[in-house]
């Protein structure tokens, strides 16, 4: 963002350039010294004078829209729940492995199964260790998530399905604590708080970064992309029905509108 002395200097080049120009500016309070010395003087003369000077002082503040009112601290705090991955924004609590098991058992079990393996095709949240590279890599909060701070930012926001946002700060650090367990991350006696959150390292997180595409990718960004006939000829090497992904059969007959 241009500095302020920077945009002034900008204005002033850039009237310049049009006053050498001979572009018509209207200057709407021409002053009136200029106005009558203008007179009499050539077309481009003119129009050379009534440029608007580079305003000297800053200009005036906006006013602010007169529309709604600025939020309460209360209401800041309400919408302020995210929990980021160093731990900031944890609320004071505590919660153990084995309340958290009480808990998960009520409130979860039914479609994240006894030991987070999942009931039925609802998500899997523990296991899956060393699955990541295979056809069928399973995802869960130990085998794939960075961070288990992110486990209790999602419990608490969106969890359980249905009635989110009624689990206490106590009750969610003792599910979370479960579920770290459940992923062999913590003993079955530990006590999860804010204080120790952050000692908690989630095993994937090593394998994300920061989106290196400019430099990992450079050779995809030229300035002249490739927008026309790019790939070469091609090919046809088999046919849907040869390589049996089209049943056999007759066509279906009729109209199937
Ligand atoms: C009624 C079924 C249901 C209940 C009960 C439920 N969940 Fe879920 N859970 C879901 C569904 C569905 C999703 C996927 C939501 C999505 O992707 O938008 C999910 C996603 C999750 C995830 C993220 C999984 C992933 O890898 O993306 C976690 C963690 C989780 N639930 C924890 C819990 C906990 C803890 C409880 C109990 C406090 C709970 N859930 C209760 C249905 C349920």
């Amino acid at each position: 963002m241009l500095k302020s002395a920077e945009k002034i200097l900008a204005a002033a080049v850039l009237a310049g350039v049009l006053a050498a120009t001979g572009i018509a500016i209207a200057d709407p309070q021409p002053a009136p010294g200029k106005a009558v010395a203008a007179k009499g003087e050539t077309d481009k003369a003119r129009q050379a004078v009534n440029v608007p000077a580079p305003a000297a002082a800053p200009a005036p503040a906006a006013k602010p829209i007169a529309l709604g009112r600025p939020a309460l601290a209360e209401e800041i705090t309400a919408w302020n729940t995210d929990v980021r991955a160093d731990g900031e924004g944890l609320p004071p609590g505590k919660g153990s492995v084995k309340e958290g098991e009480e808990l998960f058992l009520q409130n979860c079990a039914q479609c994240h199964g006894e030991f987070g393996e999942g009931a039925g095709r609802w998500p899997v949240l523990a296991g899956g260790r060393g699955t990541l590279k295979s056809e069928r890599p399973e995802k869960t909060i130990g085998s794939f998530w960075p961070y288990a701070s992110t486990v209790y930012d999602y419990v608490h926001r969106a969890m359980p399905f249905g009635s989110n946002m009624t689990l206490s700060a106590d009750q969610t650090y003792a599910i979370v604590a479960y579920l770290l367990n459940l992923n062999d991350l913590v003993p079955e006696d530990y006590v999860l708080s804010k204080d120790n959150f952050p000692k908690v390292d989630l095993p994937n997180e090593a394998n994300f970064f920061d989106d290196d595409r400019e430099t990992s990718e450079k050779a995809f960004w030229k300035k002249d992309p490739c927008m026309k006939e790019c790939s070469g000829e091609v090919h046809v090497t088999a046919r849907a029905q040869i390589l049996n992904v089209t049943p056999d059969g007759e066509a279906p007959k009729g109209n199937l509108e």
